[in-house]
Protein backbone atom coordinates (compact mmCIF):
# COMPACT_ATOMS: atom_id res chain seq x y z
CA UNK A 1 0.00 0.00 0.00
CA UNK A 2 2.67 2.40 0.97
CA UNK A 3 4.60 1.47 -2.33
CA UNK A 4 1.04 1.95 -4.11
CA UNK A 5 1.40 5.93 -2.46
CA UNK A 6 4.80 6.02 -3.81
CA UNK A 7 4.49 5.15 -7.32
CA UNK A 8 1.35 8.18 -6.87
CA UNK A 9 4.30 10.59 -5.64
CA UNK A 10 6.55 9.64 -8.05
CA UNK A 11 3.99 10.43 -10.82
CA UNK A 12 2.03 13.25 -9.43
CA UNK A 13 5.24 14.66 -8.69
CA UNK A 14 6.44 16.17 -12.30
CA UNK A 15 3.00 17.69 -12.40
CA UNK A 16 3.45 19.60 -9.08
CA UNK A 17 7.02 20.47 -9.34
CA UNK A 18 5.77 23.55 -11.79
CA UNK A 19 3.79 25.10 -8.41
CA UNK A 20 6.98 24.76 -6.66
CA UNK A 21 9.29 26.53 -8.92
CA UNK A 22 7.13 29.26 -9.52
CA UNK A 23 7.75 30.06 -5.71
CA UNK A 24 11.46 30.10 -6.83
CA UNK A 25 13.67 32.78 -5.62
CA UNK A 26 17.44 33.58 -5.71
CA UNK A 27 19.53 31.81 -2.95
CA UNK A 28 20.21 33.61 0.08
CA UNK A 29 23.91 34.28 -0.06
CA UNK A 30 24.90 32.08 3.18
CA UNK A 31 23.38 29.07 1.68
CA UNK A 32 25.48 27.46 -0.45
CA UNK A 33 22.96 25.01 -2.24
CA UNK A 34 18.92 25.68 -1.75
CA UNK A 35 17.58 22.16 -2.32
CA UNK A 36 18.85 18.60 -0.94
CA UNK A 37 21.09 16.44 -3.12
CA UNK A 38 20.99 12.89 -3.67
CA UNK A 39 20.91 11.01 -1.46
CA UNK A 40 19.31 13.18 0.57
CA UNK A 41 16.26 13.28 -1.18
CA UNK A 42 13.15 10.88 -1.01
CA UNK A 43 13.53 10.88 -4.89
CA UNK A 44 16.24 12.06 -7.02
CA UNK A 45 14.98 15.45 -8.94
CA UNK A 46 16.22 17.20 -11.27
CA UNK A 47 17.88 20.72 -8.94
CA UNK A 48 15.19 22.99 -8.55
CA UNK A 49 16.42 26.48 -7.40
CA UNK A 50 13.97 27.41 -4.67
CA UNK A 51 14.34 28.61 -1.13
CA UNK A 52 11.85 25.80 -0.05
CA UNK A 53 13.76 22.29 -0.72
CA UNK A 54 11.08 21.20 -2.98
CA UNK A 55 11.94 17.63 -2.00
CA UNK A 56 10.40 18.01 0.93
CA UNK A 57 7.36 19.45 -0.32
CA UNK A 58 6.23 16.52 -2.89
CA UNK A 59 4.14 14.64 -0.02
CA UNK A 60 2.02 17.23 0.60
CA UNK A 61 1.40 18.18 -2.76
CA UNK A 62 0.62 14.48 -3.11
CA UNK A 63 -1.78 14.66 -0.02
CA UNK A 64 -3.67 17.38 -1.37
CA UNK A 65 -4.02 16.03 -4.44
CA UNK A 66 -5.40 12.78 -3.00
CA UNK A 67 -7.62 14.30 -0.45
CA UNK A 68 -10.57 13.16 -1.71
CA UNK A 69 -9.88 9.56 -1.70
CA UNK A 70 -7.22 9.71 1.34
CA UNK A 71 -8.65 7.12 3.16
CA UNK A 72 -8.47 4.25 0.50
CA UNK A 73 -5.21 5.45 -0.58
CA UNK A 74 -3.73 4.24 3.03
CA UNK A 75 -6.83 1.95 4.04
CA UNK A 76 -6.25 3.86 7.67
CA UNK A 77 -9.72 4.05 8.48
CA UNK A 78 -11.11 1.45 6.57
CA UNK A 79 -8.64 -1.12 8.69
CA UNK A 80 -9.63 0.94 11.73
CA UNK A 81 -13.15 0.62 12.11
CA UNK A 82 -14.63 -1.18 15.26
CA UNK A 83 -16.53 -4.06 14.43
CA UNK A 84 -19.97 -3.44 16.58
CA UNK A 85 -19.07 -6.94 18.24
CA UNK A 86 -15.81 -5.13 19.62
CA UNK A 87 -17.94 -3.65 22.43
CA UNK A 88 -18.34 -5.21 25.65
CA UNK A 89 -19.05 -3.70 28.47
CA UNK A 90 -20.08 -4.98 31.87
CA UNK A 91 -23.01 -3.27 34.37
CA UNK A 92 -21.50 -0.96 37.01
CA UNK A 93 -18.14 -0.78 36.23
CA UNK A 94 -16.91 2.81 35.84
CA UNK A 95 -13.57 3.86 35.04
CA UNK A 96 -12.46 7.10 35.71
CA UNK A 97 -9.34 9.11 34.74
CA UNK A 98 -7.41 12.26 35.56
CA UNK A 99 -5.09 13.19 33.45
CA UNK A 100 -1.56 14.44 33.87
CA UNK A 101 0.69 17.34 32.53
CA UNK A 102 0.59 19.34 29.26
CA UNK A 103 -1.83 19.34 26.70
CA UNK A 104 0.17 16.51 24.74
CA UNK A 105 1.05 14.46 27.62
CA UNK A 106 -2.73 14.77 28.77
CA UNK A 107 -3.66 13.44 25.09
CA UNK A 108 -1.86 10.24 25.83
CA UNK A 109 -3.53 9.78 28.66
CA UNK A 110 -6.77 10.23 27.38
CA UNK A 111 -6.27 8.02 24.50
CA UNK A 112 -4.51 5.12 26.76
CA UNK A 113 -7.31 5.33 29.50
CA UNK A 114 -10.23 4.44 26.26
CA UNK A 115 -8.10 1.10 25.73
CA UNK A 116 -8.06 1.04 29.41
CA UNK A 117 -11.48 0.81 30.16
CA UNK A 118 -11.89 -1.44 26.90
CA UNK A 119 -9.54 -3.83 28.35
CA UNK A 120 -11.80 -3.80 31.69
CA UNK A 121 -15.31 -4.32 29.94
CA UNK A 122 -15.80 -1.00 31.84
CA UNK A 123 -17.59 2.68 31.40
CA UNK A 124 -15.55 5.47 30.74
CA UNK A 125 -16.03 8.67 32.58
CA UNK A 126 -15.21 11.62 30.11
CA UNK A 127 -11.58 11.76 31.37
CA UNK A 128 -10.90 14.93 34.32
CA UNK A 129 -8.04 17.39 32.89
CA UNK A 130 -5.21 18.45 34.88
CA UNK A 131 -5.85 21.71 35.85
CA UNK A 132 -3.25 22.17 38.69
CA UNK A 133 0.13 21.35 36.34
CA UNK A 134 2.80 23.58 35.97
CA UNK A 135 0.84 24.90 32.93
CA UNK A 136 -2.38 25.88 34.88
CA UNK A 137 -5.44 25.70 32.71
CA UNK A 138 -8.47 25.40 34.27
CA UNK A 139 -10.43 24.37 30.98
CA UNK A 140 -12.08 21.13 31.34
CA UNK A 141 -12.57 18.34 28.62
CA UNK A 142 -15.85 19.62 26.86
CA UNK A 143 -13.62 23.26 26.45
CA UNK A 144 -10.73 21.45 24.93
CA UNK A 145 -12.15 18.80 22.86
CA UNK A 146 -15.93 18.05 20.92
CA UNK A 147 -16.77 15.83 23.72
CA UNK A 148 -19.89 14.61 22.04
CA UNK A 149 -18.18 13.87 18.78
CA UNK A 150 -15.83 11.67 21.34
CA UNK A 151 -18.58 10.16 22.63
CA UNK A 152 -20.72 8.87 19.14
CA UNK A 153 -17.15 8.29 17.52
CA UNK A 154 -16.00 5.78 19.95
CA UNK A 155 -19.60 4.11 21.10
CA UNK A 156 -18.71 1.01 18.74
CA UNK A 157 -16.01 0.05 21.50
CA UNK A 158 -16.44 1.59 24.34
CA UNK A 159 -19.32 3.13 26.20
CA UNK A 160 -18.25 6.93 27.91
CA UNK A 161 -20.81 8.73 29.88
CA UNK A 162 -19.95 12.73 31.38
CA UNK A 163 -20.15 11.70 34.94
CA UNK A 164 -20.31 9.19 37.51
CA UNK A 165 -24.00 8.69 38.15
CA UNK A 166 -24.79 9.47 41.77
CA UNK A 167 -25.09 5.98 43.92
CA UNK A 168 -28.20 5.64 45.85
CA UNK A 169 -28.92 9.05 46.06
CA UNK A 170 -25.76 10.53 46.89
CA UNK A 171 -22.73 11.73 45.12
CA UNK A 172 -20.18 8.79 44.59
CA UNK A 173 -16.70 9.21 45.43
CA UNK A 174 -14.72 6.96 43.69
CA UNK A 175 -11.22 4.89 44.72
CA UNK A 176 -8.09 6.22 43.51
CA UNK A 177 -4.87 3.76 42.15
CA UNK A 178 -2.30 4.93 40.39
CA UNK A 179 -1.19 2.21 37.96
CA UNK A 180 2.25 2.13 37.03
CA UNK A 181 3.53 3.59 33.82
CA UNK A 182 3.32 1.30 30.50
CA UNK A 183 0.96 -1.55 32.30
CA UNK A 184 0.17 -4.40 29.99
CA UNK A 185 -3.38 -6.24 29.91
CA UNK A 186 -2.40 -8.51 32.68
CA UNK A 187 -1.12 -5.87 34.76
CA UNK A 188 -4.78 -3.70 34.37
CA UNK A 189 -6.42 -7.15 35.15
CA UNK A 190 -4.50 -7.71 38.49
CA UNK A 191 -4.04 -4.41 39.85
CA UNK A 192 -7.35 -2.74 38.34
CA UNK A 193 -10.21 -5.32 37.76
CA UNK A 194 -10.16 -6.86 41.28
CA UNK A 195 -10.66 -3.00 43.21
CA UNK A 196 -13.25 -2.45 39.94
CA UNK A 197 -15.00 -5.52 40.57
CA UNK A 198 -15.31 -4.75 44.50
CA UNK A 199 -15.93 -0.91 44.58
CA UNK A 200 -17.32 -0.31 40.86
CA UNK A 201 -15.96 2.88 40.16
CA UNK A 202 -12.05 3.52 40.46
CA UNK A 203 -10.39 6.65 39.33
CA UNK A 204 -6.66 6.54 38.13
CA UNK A 205 -4.72 9.29 38.72
CA UNK A 206 -1.84 10.94 37.24
CA UNK A 207 -3.05 9.35 34.34
CA UNK A 208 -0.78 9.89 30.86
CA UNK A 209 1.29 7.44 29.51
CA UNK A 210 -0.10 4.47 31.35
CA UNK A 211 -0.01 1.83 28.80
CA UNK A 212 2.53 -0.85 27.53
CA UNK A 213 3.83 0.41 24.17
CA UNK A 214 3.41 -2.87 22.59
CA UNK A 215 -0.03 -3.92 22.44
CA UNK A 216 -2.24 -6.30 20.35
CA UNK A 217 -3.10 -4.78 16.50
CA UNK A 218 -6.41 -4.43 17.63
CA UNK A 219 -5.78 -2.44 20.71
CA UNK A 220 -3.11 -0.10 19.33
CA UNK A 221 -6.05 0.38 16.54
CA UNK A 222 -8.24 1.53 18.74
CA UNK A 223 -5.02 3.71 19.85
CA UNK A 224 -5.32 5.54 16.57
CA UNK A 225 -8.82 5.71 16.51
CA UNK A 226 -9.02 7.72 19.32
CA UNK A 227 -6.01 9.73 18.35
CA UNK A 228 -6.61 11.14 15.22
CA UNK A 229 -10.18 10.36 15.06
CA UNK A 230 -12.01 10.68 18.12
CA UNK A 231 -10.12 13.54 19.64
CA UNK A 232 -11.13 16.35 17.81
CA UNK A 233 -10.63 20.04 19.09
CA UNK A 234 -13.74 22.35 19.89
CA UNK A 235 -15.38 23.96 17.22
CA UNK A 236 -13.83 27.35 18.43
CA UNK A 237 -10.42 26.02 18.18
CA UNK A 238 -10.79 24.76 15.11
CA UNK A 239 -11.70 27.92 14.16
CA UNK A 240 -9.19 29.82 14.91
CA UNK A 241 -6.45 27.48 14.37
CA UNK A 242 -8.06 27.41 10.61
CA UNK A 243 -7.72 31.20 10.69
CA UNK A 244 -4.28 31.02 11.27
CA UNK A 245 -3.18 28.77 9.11
CA UNK A 246 -5.40 30.47 6.50
CA UNK A 247 -2.98 33.74 7.27
CA UNK A 248 0.10 31.88 7.54
CA UNK A 249 -0.74 30.43 3.72
CA UNK A 250 -1.10 34.36 2.69
CA UNK A 251 2.04 35.28 3.37
CA UNK A 252 3.87 31.94 1.82
CA UNK A 253 2.77 29.66 -0.17
CA UNK A 254 4.72 26.92 1.86
CA UNK A 255 5.83 27.78 5.71
CA UNK A 256 7.75 26.00 7.99
CA UNK A 257 5.94 25.61 11.88
CA UNK A 258 8.58 25.35 14.14
CA UNK A 259 7.79 24.05 18.28
CA UNK A 260 10.59 25.88 20.04
CA UNK A 261 10.33 24.08 23.64
CA UNK A 262 12.89 26.51 25.37
CA UNK A 263 11.01 27.35 27.91
CA UNK A 264 13.01 28.22 31.37
CA UNK A 265 11.32 25.16 33.17
CA UNK A 266 12.25 22.64 30.47
CA UNK A 267 15.94 23.84 30.40
CA UNK A 268 16.32 23.83 34.26
CA UNK A 269 14.65 20.09 34.44
CA UNK A 270 16.95 19.10 31.71
CA UNK A 271 20.00 20.34 33.55
CA UNK A 272 21.75 21.66 30.38
CA UNK A 273 23.80 25.24 30.08
CA UNK A 274 23.66 27.73 27.38
CA UNK A 275 26.85 29.79 28.12
CA UNK A 276 24.67 32.55 30.12
CA UNK A 277 27.23 32.82 32.61
CA UNK A 278 26.62 33.46 36.64
CA UNK A 279 23.15 35.05 35.72
CA UNK A 280 21.80 31.49 33.67
CA UNK A 281 22.83 29.39 36.62
CA UNK A 282 21.24 31.28 39.07
CA UNK A 283 18.08 31.58 37.28
CA UNK A 284 17.91 27.80 35.96
CA UNK A 285 19.16 26.79 39.41
CA UNK A 286 16.47 28.35 41.47
CA UNK A 287 13.91 27.02 38.69
CA UNK A 288 15.70 23.30 39.84
CA UNK A 289 15.15 23.80 43.21
CA UNK A 290 11.63 22.70 42.27
CA UNK A 291 12.51 19.06 41.63
CA UNK A 292 13.75 18.19 44.95
CA UNK A 293 14.73 14.83 43.11
CA UNK A 294 17.10 16.00 40.70
CA UNK A 295 20.83 15.05 40.89
CA UNK A 296 23.53 17.67 40.30
CA UNK A 297 23.52 18.54 37.33
CA UNK A 298 26.45 17.77 34.77
CA UNK A 299 25.62 20.40 31.75
CA UNK A 300 28.40 18.56 29.46
CA UNK A 301 26.90 15.11 29.69
CA UNK A 302 23.67 16.04 29.38
CA UNK A 303 24.15 17.68 25.70
CA UNK A 304 26.41 15.14 24.55
CA UNK A 305 23.53 12.58 25.20
CA UNK A 306 21.57 14.85 23.23
CA UNK A 307 18.72 15.78 25.69
CA UNK A 308 19.61 19.46 25.58
CA UNK A 309 16.69 21.16 22.90
CA UNK A 310 18.79 22.93 20.88
CA UNK A 311 18.53 26.82 20.73
CA UNK A 312 16.87 29.16 18.84
CA UNK A 313 20.13 29.80 16.81
CA UNK A 314 21.26 26.31 16.41
CA UNK A 315 17.60 25.32 15.47
CA UNK A 316 17.80 28.20 12.38
CA UNK A 317 21.76 27.27 11.61
CA UNK A 318 20.19 23.49 10.91
CA UNK A 319 17.00 25.24 8.78
CA UNK A 320 19.76 27.01 6.88
CA UNK A 321 22.20 24.22 6.15
CA UNK A 322 19.11 21.99 5.14
CA UNK A 323 18.58 24.58 2.27
CA UNK A 324 15.75 26.54 3.61
CA UNK A 325 16.68 30.27 2.40
CA UNK A 326 16.11 33.38 4.29
CA UNK A 327 13.15 34.57 3.03
CA UNK A 328 11.50 31.31 4.22
CA UNK A 329 8.32 31.74 6.24
CA UNK A 330 8.37 30.42 10.01
CA UNK A 331 5.67 30.03 12.39
CA UNK A 332 7.31 29.94 16.10
CA UNK A 333 4.97 27.80 18.71
CA UNK A 334 6.53 28.18 21.96
CA UNK A 335 5.78 29.79 25.60
CA UNK A 336 7.77 32.21 26.18
CA UNK A 337 11.32 31.55 25.59
CA UNK A 338 14.07 31.37 28.23
CA UNK A 339 16.58 34.59 27.48
CA UNK A 340 13.40 36.44 25.88
CA UNK A 341 14.12 38.58 22.21
CA UNK A 342 17.65 37.90 22.95
CA UNK A 343 17.62 34.49 22.64
CA UNK A 344 14.73 34.99 19.87
CA UNK A 345 17.53 37.65 17.62
CA UNK A 346 20.05 35.25 15.94
CA UNK A 347 16.93 33.22 14.66
CA UNK A 348 15.12 36.24 13.43
CA UNK A 349 18.06 37.27 11.97
CA UNK A 350 18.41 34.26 10.03
CA UNK A 351 14.87 34.12 9.49
CA UNK A 352 13.29 37.47 9.17
CA UNK A 353 9.90 36.11 8.17
CA UNK A 354 9.15 34.91 11.68
CA UNK A 355 5.56 34.96 13.20
CA UNK A 356 3.64 33.44 15.87
CA UNK A 357 -0.13 33.21 16.85
CA UNK A 358 0.81 36.49 18.86
CA UNK A 359 1.85 38.32 15.48
CA UNK A 360 -0.41 36.92 13.11
CA UNK A 361 -4.00 37.25 15.19
CA UNK A 362 -5.24 40.36 17.48
CA UNK A 363 -5.92 40.25 21.20
CA UNK A 364 -9.14 40.11 20.79
CA UNK A 365 -8.79 37.28 18.93
CA UNK A 366 -7.17 35.22 20.67
CA UNK A 367 -8.67 36.58 24.11
CA UNK A 368 -10.85 33.37 24.72
CA UNK A 369 -7.70 31.48 24.35
CA UNK A 370 -5.13 33.14 25.94
CA UNK A 371 -4.96 32.45 29.92
CA UNK A 372 -5.56 28.89 28.90
CA UNK A 373 -2.05 27.00 28.30
CA UNK A 374 -4.15 24.60 26.71
CA UNK A 375 -6.04 25.90 24.24
CA UNK A 376 -3.39 27.94 22.94
CA UNK A 377 -1.01 24.19 22.64
CA UNK A 378 -4.33 23.82 20.56
CA UNK A 379 -3.78 26.32 18.30
CA UNK A 380 0.15 25.47 17.89
CA UNK A 381 -1.04 22.16 17.49
CA UNK A 382 -3.39 22.46 14.57
CA UNK A 383 -0.57 25.16 13.02
CA UNK A 384 2.19 22.49 13.33
CA UNK A 385 -0.21 20.12 11.80
CA UNK A 386 -1.10 21.29 9.32
CA UNK A 387 2.30 22.92 8.14
CA UNK A 388 3.97 21.72 5.07
CA UNK A 389 7.52 21.20 7.55
CA UNK A 390 7.04 20.67 10.74
CA UNK A 391 10.34 21.18 12.65
CA UNK A 392 10.95 20.67 16.56
CA UNK A 393 13.71 21.65 18.53
CA UNK A 394 13.68 18.92 21.27
CA UNK A 395 11.89 15.35 21.69
CA UNK A 396 9.13 15.72 23.95
CA UNK A 397 5.53 14.87 24.31
CA UNK A 398 4.18 17.51 21.45
CA UNK A 399 6.89 16.90 19.56
CA UNK A 400 6.09 13.19 19.31
CA UNK A 401 2.41 12.88 19.33
CA UNK A 402 2.89 15.43 15.91
CA UNK A 403 5.62 13.11 14.20
CA UNK A 404 3.01 10.20 14.88
CA UNK A 405 -0.01 12.13 13.40
CA UNK A 406 2.03 14.02 10.62
CA UNK A 407 3.03 10.03 9.37
CA UNK A 408 -0.29 8.90 9.91
CA UNK A 409 -1.61 11.12 7.33
CA UNK A 410 0.42 11.00 4.55
CA UNK A 411 4.02 11.35 5.77
CA UNK A 412 3.91 14.77 6.00
CA UNK A 413 8.16 15.82 6.90
CA UNK A 414 8.88 16.13 10.58
CA UNK A 415 12.21 17.00 11.00
CA UNK A 416 14.18 16.55 14.62
CA UNK A 417 17.03 16.90 15.65
CA UNK A 418 19.90 14.33 16.16
CA UNK A 419 20.83 16.10 18.86
CA UNK A 420 23.74 13.84 19.53
CA UNK A 421 25.31 13.84 16.53
CA UNK A 422 24.96 18.32 15.97
CA UNK A 423 26.11 18.84 19.57
CA UNK A 424 29.74 17.97 18.45
CA UNK A 425 29.32 19.69 15.24
CA UNK A 426 27.95 22.85 17.12
CA UNK A 427 31.30 22.51 19.06
CA UNK A 428 33.14 22.66 15.98
CA UNK A 429 31.01 24.85 13.94
CA UNK A 430 33.97 27.75 14.13
CA UNK A 431 36.39 25.49 12.79
CA UNK A 432 34.84 24.72 9.67
CA UNK A 433 33.38 26.15 6.56
CA UNK A 434 29.50 26.70 6.03
CA UNK A 435 29.57 24.37 3.16
CA UNK A 436 31.27 21.49 5.74
CA UNK A 437 28.96 22.15 8.38
CA UNK A 438 25.37 22.19 6.27
CA UNK A 439 26.85 18.72 4.34
CA UNK A 440 27.75 17.60 7.67
CA UNK A 441 23.76 18.64 9.03
CA UNK A 442 22.44 16.51 6.29
CA UNK A 443 24.22 13.52 6.89
CA UNK A 444 23.42 13.69 10.64
CA UNK A 445 19.38 14.09 9.75
CA UNK A 446 19.58 11.47 7.54
CA UNK A 447 16.31 9.33 9.09
CA UNK A 448 15.16 12.44 11.10
CA UNK A 449 13.67 14.28 8.83
CA UNK A 450 10.17 12.39 8.40
CA UNK A 451 10.90 10.27 5.97
CA UNK A 452 8.19 7.41 5.57
CA UNK A 453 9.76 3.68 6.59
CA UNK A 454 11.96 6.16 8.54
CA UNK A 455 11.12 4.47 11.19
CA UNK A 456 11.17 0.63 11.73
CA UNK A 457 7.51 -0.71 13.08
CA UNK A 458 8.60 -1.57 16.53
CA UNK A 459 10.54 1.54 17.07
CA UNK A 460 9.96 4.41 19.36
CA UNK A 461 6.90 5.03 21.29
CA UNK A 462 3.78 4.28 19.69
CA UNK A 463 2.63 7.60 19.31
CA UNK A 464 5.37 8.41 16.92
CA UNK A 465 5.17 5.58 15.22
CA UNK A 466 1.57 4.25 15.09
CA UNK A 467 2.60 1.26 12.71
CA UNK A 468 0.28 -0.97 13.45
CA UNK A 469 -2.41 1.26 12.46
CA UNK A 470 -0.05 2.11 8.62
CA UNK A 471 0.14 -0.31 5.93
CA UNK A 472 3.47 -1.55 5.20
CA UNK A 473 5.20 -2.07 1.87
CA UNK A 474 7.09 -5.62 2.28
CA UNK A 475 9.53 -7.26 0.01
CA UNK A 476 9.59 -4.24 -1.96
CA UNK A 477 12.85 -2.06 -2.02
CA UNK A 478 11.07 1.36 -2.05
CA UNK A 479 12.89 4.66 -3.05
CA UNK A 480 13.81 6.13 -0.16
CA UNK A 481 15.06 2.38 1.17
CA UNK A 482 17.26 2.46 -1.30
CA UNK A 483 18.50 5.87 -1.18
CA UNK A 484 18.91 5.18 2.83
CA UNK A 485 21.46 2.60 1.83
CA UNK A 486 23.35 4.61 -0.51
CA UNK A 487 23.05 6.86 2.26
CA UNK A 488 24.52 4.72 4.92
CA UNK A 489 27.25 3.51 2.66
CA UNK A 490 28.77 6.57 1.97
CA UNK A 491 28.43 7.52 5.32
CA UNK A 492 29.93 4.72 7.56
CA UNK A 493 31.82 7.00 9.90
CA UNK A 494 28.50 8.33 11.02
CA UNK A 495 27.57 4.50 12.54
CA UNK A 496 24.39 4.49 13.91
CA UNK A 497 22.14 6.06 11.26
CA UNK A 498 20.50 3.04 10.75
CA UNK A 499 19.26 3.03 14.39
CA UNK A 500 18.38 6.66 15.49
CA UNK A 501 18.08 5.76 18.96
CA UNK A 502 17.18 9.25 20.34
CA UNK A 503 14.49 8.81 22.29
CA UNK A 504 14.71 8.12 26.19
CA UNK A 505 11.07 8.45 26.68
CA UNK A 506 11.04 7.70 30.28
CA UNK A 507 13.53 10.72 30.87
CA UNK A 508 10.60 12.75 29.17
CA UNK A 509 8.08 11.60 30.95
CA UNK A 510 9.98 12.18 34.12
CA UNK A 511 10.32 15.55 33.18
CA UNK A 512 6.75 16.18 32.69
CA UNK A 513 5.65 14.37 35.34
CA UNK A 514 7.79 16.08 37.48
CA UNK A 515 6.75 19.34 36.12
CA UNK A 516 3.16 18.67 36.73
CA UNK A 517 3.66 18.20 40.87
C1 LIG B 1 -14.43 -8.57 29.00
O1 LIG B 1 -15.41 -9.19 28.20
C2 LIG B 1 -14.90 -10.17 27.34
C3 LIG B 1 -16.02 -10.63 26.42
O2 LIG B 1 -17.21 -10.72 27.09
C4 LIG B 1 -14.33 -11.29 28.20
O3 LIG B 1 -13.80 -12.30 27.36
C5 LIG B 1 -13.24 -10.75 29.08
O4 LIG B 1 -12.73 -11.73 29.94
C6 LIG B 1 -13.74 -9.58 29.90
N1 LIG B 1 -12.63 -8.98 30.59
C7 LIG B 1 -12.74 -8.42 31.78
C8 LIG B 1 -11.51 -7.83 32.35
O5 LIG B 1 -13.79 -8.36 32.37
C1 LIG C 1 -14.60 -9.69 38.54
O1 LIG C 1 -15.95 -9.96 38.32
C2 LIG C 1 -16.20 -10.80 37.21
C3 LIG C 1 -17.67 -10.89 36.95
O2 LIG C 1 -18.43 -10.57 38.09
C4 LIG C 1 -15.56 -12.13 37.46
O3 LIG C 1 -15.79 -12.97 36.34
C5 LIG C 1 -14.10 -11.97 37.68
O4 LIG C 1 -13.48 -13.19 38.00
C6 LIG C 1 -13.81 -10.95 38.75
N1 LIG C 1 -12.39 -10.70 38.75
C7 LIG C 1 -11.68 -10.38 39.81
C8 LIG C 1 -10.23 -10.18 39.60
O5 LIG C 1 -12.19 -10.28 40.90
C1 LIG D 1 40.45 23.23 13.87
O1 LIG D 1 40.85 22.32 12.86
C2 LIG D 1 42.22 22.14 12.76
C3 LIG D 1 42.49 21.28 11.53
O2 LIG D 1 41.58 20.26 11.42
C4 LIG D 1 42.75 21.50 14.04
O3 LIG D 1 44.14 21.32 13.96
C5 LIG D 1 42.42 22.43 15.21
O4 LIG D 1 42.78 21.84 16.43
C6 LIG D 1 40.92 22.73 15.23
N1 LIG D 1 40.64 23.74 16.22
C7 LIG D 1 39.64 23.63 17.07
C8 LIG D 1 39.43 24.78 17.98
O5 LIG D 1 38.87 22.65 17.10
Amino acid sequence: MAQTAFTLALSLFSGGSAAVSSHSSPPSPVVSSSYFSPPFTFLRLPPTISSFPVTLLFVVNVREALEYNFEAMFQVPVQLRAKPANRKKLPDRYLLIATSGGLNQQRTGIIDAVVAAYILNATLVIPRLDQQSYWKDTSCFAEIFDVNWFISYLSRDVEIIKELPPKGGKAWIPRTIRVPRKCDPTCYETRVLPVLNRTQAVELTKFDYRLSNRLDTELQKLRCRVNYHALRFTDPILKMGKLLVERMKMKAKYFIALHLRFEPDMLAFSGCYYGGGDKERAELGAIRKRWKTLHASNPEKVRRNGKCPLTPEEVGLILRALGFGSDVHIYVASGDVYGGEESLAPLKGLFPNFHSKQTIATKEELAQFSSFSGRMAALDYIVCDETDVFVANNNGNMARMLAGRRRYFGHKPTIRPNARKLYKLFLDRNNMTWEEFSSRVRTYQIGFMGEPNEMKPGKGEFHENPDSCLCQARGIETIEEKNRKDAVEMSDEYQSIEDPDWIDVDYLYKIEEFMSD
